[in-house]
């Protein structure tokens, strides 16, 4: 993609433009330029939205509290962009007023607290923000609403994405929407049903590749030069201003108090990327005094940017230390998180940037963790599936290693609906669940243990038995 040459602009009049993240470019192009990347120097481009607030002033600015008042206004309206938790910051948003929005009222997702899952991390207190409460059920469609209107902007015929299934679900959902036609490039045999099933229902044109999520995202990055095609992964950098408002929501949800930690999953690397753009941006309206520190937690046969992390020396953890040129992949990534199977995440460098300016950490989990996380998660009533339970296994961890404390303020960020991966649950609690045995996969076998088990129970079918196994089960 990067040889499809647009013009740079230096002058830009727009709300907004595209800008080369790497300190030896920074070139910056109009927001209808349809790149992925710099045309210059390859690098990965981000969205900088004009606004009139002073940068990092301590109190918070004259627009800050404007934008807050203007925010909160909308809480009544019936309007669709004012209902839709993304459109509603469209002050902060690289669109103008006039655009027509694609919407399925996304976002506005709960923020509960989840007292066994904190009592498991050792956590006096742990609130989890549910990113699968919305419309196809994960936090991509955030990020999809703005890349699909995006899309109808430039005039494109069909949106297409590489995804380990939930991107596929919501670029199928809003293209529906749009009247746009998707395609979408899956690693065959490796996407929950779940995700499969939204997507054929949804409209799309599935292309299921033999290979894996990388190589079918090698493919888009092929595919993106193509006029009539319009990419929706998150190398877009408008997936990620629609998903920046998550940082936006959840702050508005904390009364604009920062929690110590805000910990996520990895995998492709955008959501991560976005939540510290949008902290960064309150940060510079001077809506919030500090960054939360951010944790991104991958899966240990898929945890690319978690080794790169552990390697990196102390001069390179500075917020303003040159990014690494490279990273190793992983050719042949392994997790049963599926959503997370990703060995070459595109935006590794964006999302390290974020976490380092955060003070904040890389880590991973093994499959034993996500499983009994997940499980916990479950039992406070809540649910997700298993990518997102990375978060909770990834605080105990960091509990343990004594880097959060017990008193700390952590928000974790559930990405997927419990509904997404059933195969899964099923598995565990009927002590099923082995990793190492899916398609592909090289490791031997290794059965996980269902620590938190809840098996169904054949009952004969009189009230008295219902009642003794009920009573034996209290
Ligand atoms: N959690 C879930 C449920 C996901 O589906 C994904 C990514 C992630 C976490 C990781 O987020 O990629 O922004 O770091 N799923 C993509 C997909 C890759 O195709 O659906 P990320």
């Amino acid at each position: 993609m990067a040889e499809k040459m647009a013009p740079a602009v230096e002058q830009a009049t727009e709300k907004a433009v595209q800008r080369c993240i790497l300190a030896g470019c920074g070139a910056a192009y109009g927001v209808r330029e349809r790149i992925y990347v710099c045309p210059r120097c390859g690098g990965p481009l981000e969205i900088e939205v004009r606004h009139s607030a002073s940068a990092s002033s301590p109190a918070p600015s004259t627009t800050g509290v404007e934008l807050q008042k203007r925010w909160a206004a909308r809480g009544g309206s019936r309007e669709p962009r004012d209902v839709s938790g993304v459109w509603r910051y469209r002050e902060l948003l690289p669109f103008e007023d006039t655009a027509p929005i694609v919407t399925l009222l996304e976002g506005r997702t709960p923020l509960y607290d989840a007292p066994r899952s904190a009592e498991y991390c050792g956590l006096a207190h742990l609130r989890l923000k549910h990113q699968g409460c919305n419309p196809t059920g994960s936090f991509k469609d955030t990020g999809m609403t703005a890349a699909v209107t995006q899309a109808v902007l430039l005039g494109a015929r069909t949106a297409v994405c590489a995804s380990t299934g939930n991107t596929a679900a919501s670029l199928a959902a809003y293209a529906a929407r749009a009247g746009l036609q998707s395609a979408i490039l899956l690693p065959r045999g490796q996407i929950s049903a779940a995700k499969l099933a939204q997507s054929l229902d949804y409209g799309a044109a599935v292309c299921e590749i033999e290979g894996n999520f990388d190589d079918c995202m090698r493919l888009i990055q092929e595919l993106g030069d193509d006029p009539a095609i319009y990419v929706a992964n998150s190398i877009n950098p408008f997936r990620i201003e629609g998903q920046k408002t998550v940082a936006f929501e959840l702050m508005e949800q904390c009364n604009w108090q920062p929690p110590n930690h805000v910990v996520v999953p990895g995998g492709n690397m955008g959501n991560s990327t976005a939540l510290g753009k949008g902290f960064q941006e309150l940060l510079g309206l001077g809506l919030i005094d500090r960054l939360p520190k951010l944790h991104v937690v991958q899966a240990e046969g898929a945890a690319p940017l978690a080794r790169l992390f552990a390697n990196l020396k102390p001069a390179e953890l500075r917020g303003d230390a040159p990014l690494p040129a490279t990273m190793a992949g992983i050719p042949n990534p392994q997790t049963l998180a599926t959503a997370i199977k990703i060995g070459a995440p595109v935006s590794w460098q964006k999302s390290l940037r974020t976490v380092v300016r955060s003070g904040g950490s890389i880590l991973s989990v093994t499959e034993q963790e996500i499983a009994d996380a997940k499980a916990i998660i479950g039992r406070d009533g809540i649910g997700c599936e298993p990518a997102s339970a990375t978060t909770v296994a990834g605080m105990k961890k960091l509990l343990a290693a004594g880097r959060v404390g017990r008193e700390e303020s952590v928000v974790g960020v559930l990405t997927g609906h419990v509904l997404k991966d059933p195969d899964y649950v099923g598995r565990y609690h009927n002590g099923s669940l082995v990793s190492g045995s899916g398609q592909n996969d090289s490791a031997a076998p290794r059965p996980i243990a269902s620590t938190f088990a809840n098996p169904p129970e054949r009952v004969a079918a009189s009230k008295a038995a219902i009642l003794e196994n009920l009573a034996r089960r209290r």
